[in-house]
């Protein structure tokens, strides 16, 4: 959100229950994500940033995916973005992060 002048607002909510998941899900306002990025964004290296590395996201996502869960993102361009965290509940055959570590030793992607 940085260069963003006025208001800066985070939302976080949490999710139980739903699908066999629990999910936390980031809201900002700030200025969204064109719809033909949503998916790019989760790309190695895809950064808007001039100095930018791009690699939060793609880290995030498989972090998340190495859990059984993943990370989605969504957002109406010049009015925010919401990022949903989606994980398998643990009570309902969950992956532990021991087990987790073992498959997320391969590259990203
Ligand atoms: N909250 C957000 N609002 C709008 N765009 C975002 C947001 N978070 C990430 N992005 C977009 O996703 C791209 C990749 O993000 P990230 O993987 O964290 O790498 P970096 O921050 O180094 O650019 C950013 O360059 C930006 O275009
Ligand atoms: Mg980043």
């Amino acid at each position: 959100m940085e260069g963003i002048d006025g208001p800066k607002n985070v939302s976080v909510t949490t999710v139980y229950g739903y699908d066999e998941t629990v999910q936390l899900v980031v809201g900002d306002t700030g200025p969204g994500i064109p719809a033909a990025q949503l998916e790019r964004i989760f790309e190695p290296f895809f950064t808007t940033k001039e100095n930018g590395l791009g690699l939060g996201l793609a880290i995030c996502r498989k972090i998340a995916r190495a859990h059984g869960g993943t990370l989605l993102a969504d957002s109406r361009e010049g009015e925010g973005a919401l990022f949903r965290l989606v994980l398998p509940r643990a009570d309902k055959g969950g992956t532990s992060p021991a087990a987790a570590r073992q498959t997320s030793t391969a590259g990203l992607g």
